[in-house]
């Protein structure tokens, strides 16, 4: 069969992690596919940065925001990052040359995904972003396809790795703020500017695209009541503990009924969890999402949230799906029903 090309925007954590990984199961893929997955053309800032892959069986594309247009090229993987800049030209550009594009930007799908799923849909083209929320975890695919026929009325859950590897080696090992950030850094669990990851804005894009898909909502970020850690205290992690509890950065949505309408509530805070809640034994980078539904009940989906080879298996199963020939938009409704919903509400029930 023809191989599935495949232009890859963006060379740090992620990007490497899927050149490994479409490398190394080459065979596997391949055979679960259908065909074989083909990366043809690589792009980012630095040509001449070593990345500890070889990137010599790739062509260089200096240009990353017209990738789309090489003739080579079947799917872009977009994985800069940014909710703007060149990413969101990259998918505007992939989407109008009738491309199908898989992206892990949470950013960009938050303040942008209504608009890219609308022209996706209008192309005739697939929209993927699995890797955006969760990392590794499948919880895009699980709410949208396995949670499909429940209403749901509650999703809430860890959804930042590198908070939660903070607060989790805080408590195990009493070490300071900033010194674990760091770590956080090294390991590539981070956004590029970690503001967005410590002020809870990064758990705030991904609650409002998991609403939206597990509610069948409007996605709506700018409603997010959101607030982050970077004023949590050592002092605060023990004092928490002496009176049973862990802080976790939790994300919450949920729909409440009222005068015959509903309305929608997302908000990103510190909570003390009770030690024996699952949540509060929810350590290091990894995520754990709950969704309740009204026939399946609850569901957890739990695994790692950031990092090279997890987000990396989210993606590549994103082109899995469009090398089995999947099209449209990743969203549980079309997008000019969503378009049509009210805005959530903003502040708490
Ligand atoms: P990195 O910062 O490690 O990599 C970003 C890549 O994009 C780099 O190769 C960089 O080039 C390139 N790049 C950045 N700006 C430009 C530009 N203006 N023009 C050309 N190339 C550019 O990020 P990650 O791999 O960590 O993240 C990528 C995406 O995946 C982001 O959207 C992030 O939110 C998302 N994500 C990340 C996860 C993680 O665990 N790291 C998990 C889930 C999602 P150069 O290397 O030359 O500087
Ligand atoms: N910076 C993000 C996190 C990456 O720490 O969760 C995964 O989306």
């Amino acid at each position: 069969a023809e191989p599935l090309r495949i232009a890859l925007a963006g060379l740090g954590t992620v990007g490497t992690g899927v050149i490994r990984l479409i490398e190394t199961n080459a065979e596997l893929i391949a055979r679960r596919a259908g065909r074989p997955i083909a990366i043809t053309s690589v792009s980012a800032r630095d040509r001449s940065k070593d990345r500890g892959v070889d990137l010599s069986p790739y062509a260089w594309e200096d240009d990353l925001t017209s990738m789309a247009s090489r003739g080579d090229v079947d799917v872009v993987v977009e994985l800069v990052g940014g909710s703007d800049g060149p990413a969101l030209t990259l998918a505007r550009n992939t989407i109008a040359g009738g491309k199908a594009l898989v992206t892990a930007n949470k950013a960009m799908v938050a303040h942008h995904g209504l608009e890219l799923a609308r022209r996706a849909e209008d192309a005739g083209v697939a929209l993927k972003f699995e890797a955006a929320v969760a990392g590794g975890i499948p919880v895009i695919k699980g709410l949208s396809e396995g949670a499909a026929a429940n209403a749901i009325d509650r999703v809430y859950g860890i959804l930042n790795g590198t908070c939660n590897y903070i607060l989790s080696t805080m408590e195990d090992t009493g070490r300071d703020f900033a010194d674990v950030l760091s770590e956080a850094q090294m390991l590539g669990y981070a956004e590029a500017d970690p503001t967005f990851d410590i002020e809870g804005v990064d758990a705030a894009h991904k609650l409002a695209i998991l609403a939206s898909i597990g509610f069948g909502a409007r996605l709506d970020f700018a409603s997010v009541d959101t607030a982050g850690i970077s004023r949590i205290l050592a002092a605060d992690i023990a004092q928490a503990a002496a009176l049973g509890f862990v802080i976790r950065l939790i994300g919450m949505a949920e729909l409440e009924s009222a005068d015959g309408s509903c309305r929608l509530f997302q908000r990103v805070q510190p909570h003390l969890v009770p030690v024996d809640h699952p949540l509060a034994h929810v350590d290091g980078a990894t995520n754990a999402v709950v969704a309740e539904g009204n026939f399946m009940g609850r569901l957890l989906f739990q695994g790692a949230g950031a990092g090279d080879g997890p987000t990396a298996s989210a993606v590549v199963a994103d082109i899995i799906d469009i090398a089995r020939g999947e099209k449209g938009a990743t969203f549980s409704m079309p997008v000019s029903e969503l378009e049509e919903m009210p805005r959530a509400q903003s502040g708490h029930r």
